[in-house]
């Protein structure tokens, strides 16, 4: 009988497989193996059969795809979150999810502790850690990589071979990549330097503008309460509608995003990421936005798409505070439904088309022919009110200078 019980995040790679067989060693312990399915396009395929031979008594392998559309990616879509205004969160609004998951699991199986594999240095262990301490402040977290004894990946693969842990043998890939549904992040190798345009096999889902059609693509997307729910006249699933947009925009070169960013420990990094069908889908909701939100709703409401793009980035999704603010963005959208037609072009969204049986736009009020509605003469009253704080001012402040120079011209001390 094994002295604790583990739960892993494990996604296959060389740092999770060999961190089942060290936390088996050194923490004496029964390991359970937890692999999230966001939508990702690696294959899952062997993963069950991997964790196994690493070491794993048993495995839990969860589609999670729907639930983290329309429970994470589509309220934070609704609240306009985009990190430092553009970056779309795709991996941010993960791991919650991932961390919630892994309690549940943790919970069924009489688990006292969960590990992960993020590094030491990244945003990731912040927002699994604080999930899981706000889920279930019993639960011990563990983080291999930032204690064990191994330096290099290298030590890693022998650690792997002494043991019999399965490690694929594949070409090394440069680049560390983490994707979802709602978008791909790629770091490392030659992408650390901020001066180097990423190179054309640093992308997996979009062509280079130069690349795409020379002819433009229409995509009309209809809203309801601000979710997306059709694509060119057709009603669709969350999953397939992020699905389809991810095609048309990757071909149509939309959605690169090449970013220096602050992460929450203090470092600037260089992102690159692949976000086409949520950059779409942000683009549109916005469009509709400005249809249909009251001017002050609106405006204000940037101002909670900041703070709440922060909290998420900085791992606090599960806080009181973002509940509240969630509450405050989806009272927003009660009216934010409608249709926007969009021409995607070589890496460019622009507008062509937006309608919404809410509409706020009043075409009488709006129009410069005759039939004009808008009241002109009540301009007037309405400027004389609205510019008597800044005549009040300048009127005492005119007098004060004009003294002030006379004053100077007296003393010979002007000029
Ligand atoms: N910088 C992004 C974020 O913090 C992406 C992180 C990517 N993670 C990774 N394991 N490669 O959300």
């Amino acid at each position: 009988m094994s002295k604790n019980k583990i739960v892993v995040a494990y996604s296959g790679g060389l740092d999770t497989s060999v961190m089942v067989k060290w936390l088996k060693d050194n923490y004496d312990a029964e390991i359970v193996t937890f692999t999230g399915n966001l939508g990702q396009t690696k294959e899952l395929v062997g993963l069950e059969e991997k964790a196994l031979n690493s070491g794993a008594s048993k495995v839990y392998i969860k589609d999670l795809t729907k639930e983290f559309l329309e429970e994470y990616a589509f309220p934070a879509l609704k609240a306009g979150a985009l990190y430092e205004e553009a970056y779309p969160m795709a991996c941010s609004l993960g791991r919650p999810l991932l961390a919630k998951t892994l309690v549940e699991i943790a919970r069924k199986e009489g688990a006292n502790m969960v590990a992960h594999g993020c590094t030491g240095k990244g945003n990731d262990q912040v927002r699994f850690e604080v999930s899981v301490g706000a889920l279930a402040p019993d639960l011990k977290n563990l983080a291999p990589l930032r204690t064990w004894e191994f330096k290099s990946r290298d030590e890693e693969i022998d650690y792997a071979k002494a043991h019999n842990i399965p490690v694929a043998v594949t070409k090394d890939n440069p680049y560390s990549i983490d994707d979802n549904i709602w978008g791909t992040a790629i770091e490392c190798g030659v992408l650390e330097d901020p001066t180097v345009e990423p190179p054309a096999d640093a992308y997996l889902h979009t062509v280079a503008p130069e690349n795409a059609p020379d002819e433009f693509e229409q995509v009309i997307i209809e809203f309801e309460k601000g979710i997306p729910v059709a694509v060119n006249g057709k009603a669709m699933d969350s999953v397939s509608l992020v699905t389809l947009l991810n095609e048309i925009g990757g071909r149509n070169a939309v959605g690169r995003i090449d970013l220096i960013e602050n992460r929450l420990v203090g470092i600037k990094s260089r992102e690159v990421y692949e976000t086409p069908g949520a950059t779409i889908l942000h683009f549109a909701h916005k469009e509709l936005e400005r249809l249909t939100l009251e001017k002050s709703v609106a405006h204000y409401k940037t101002q909670i798409a900041q703070e709440y793009s922060n909290l998420i980035y900085n791992g606090l999704w599960f806080s009181p505070l973002r509940e509240a603010l969630q509450a405050f963005v989806d009272k927003t959208q009660k009216r934010v439904t409608g249709k926007i037609t969009l021409k995607l072009y070589k890496g460019t969204v622009r507008v062509v088309s937006r309608s919404s049986a809410y509409s706020l736009y009043d075409p009488a009020l709006a129009t410069y022919t005759a039939e004009d509605q808008f009241d002109h003469t009540a301009s007037e009253g309405f400027i004389k009110i609205y510019g008597l704080p800044l005549k009040t001012y300048n009127r005492v402040e005119q007098k004060v200078e004009s003294e002030i120079k006379k004053l100077r011209i007296a003393n010979g001390t002007l000029g």
